[in-house]
């Protein structure tokens, strides 16, 4: 089996899109990959409660009752590697990992950031694009490497900007797109384990 951890801060919504498709396209018969747990950094995400009813072994670790970035580091490494993850994601996973952790999982960890990299890394990234006139906006998949947001690019999509747009709008806009876009990525990167490629 190809384990899958996915980690989450918040609702966790790429991840319930991630966990429907892993079902609805039979990934545990198809690509032998199973979500085999999701860990989240909050521990009132809503996103656990959900990953609970739907089975999956789901944990908060809390980082503020760690004394420093790499003791709450530390920790999320073995609970993750408790459930030997072929691959890691992060899915609006709000805390920047130090790089014994990126080290760690180097070439099996991805995220999701809401914007066209290289444009935009970071934060507000609606915003700015609005804010910079953009007339596309969207969202990337790409390896987590110790550059952060810019590690190697696997899947974009593509949004318009309306006239009118607020960051809000913008945000459901690509949201939307997101959750097709991550387990469309996931979905290929599991079949490339699967074949040994
Ligand atoms: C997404 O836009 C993701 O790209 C960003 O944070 C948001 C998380 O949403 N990093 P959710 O928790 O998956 O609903």
């Amino acid at each position: 089996m190809n384990n899958v951890v996915i980690l989450i801060s918040g609702s966790g919504s790429n991840m319930r899109a991630i966990v429907q498709a892993a079902l609805r396209e039979d990934w545990s018969g198809r690509h032998g990959a199973r979500i085999e747990a999701v860990i989240s950094n909050k521990p009132d995400a809503e996103g656990l409660a959900w990953a609970r009813e739907a089975g999956i072994a789901a944990e908060a670790l809390d980082h503020r009752d760690f004394a420093s970035r790499e003791a709450f580091d530390e920790a999320l490494m073995q609970a993750i590697d408790r459930h030997s993850p072929a691959l890691l994601v992060l899915a609006g996973f709000m805390r920047i990992l130090g790089p014994a952790f990126v080290w760690h999982y180097q070439g099996r960890m991805v995220n999701i950031h809401p914007s066209l990299l290289p444009s935009f890394t970071g934060l507000h990234t609606h915003r700015r694009a609005l804010e910079a006139g953009c007339t596309v906006a969207g969202a990337t998949v790409h390896r987590v490497t110790a550059d952060l947001d810019l590690g190697p690019i696997l899947g974009q999509a593509v949004v318009p900007v309306l006239p009118g747009d607020t960051p809000e709008a913008l945000a459901a806009r690509v949201l939307a797109q997101e959750h097709r876009l991550y387990p469309r990525v996931l979905a290929g990167l599991l079949a490339d384990l699967a074949a040994g490629r």
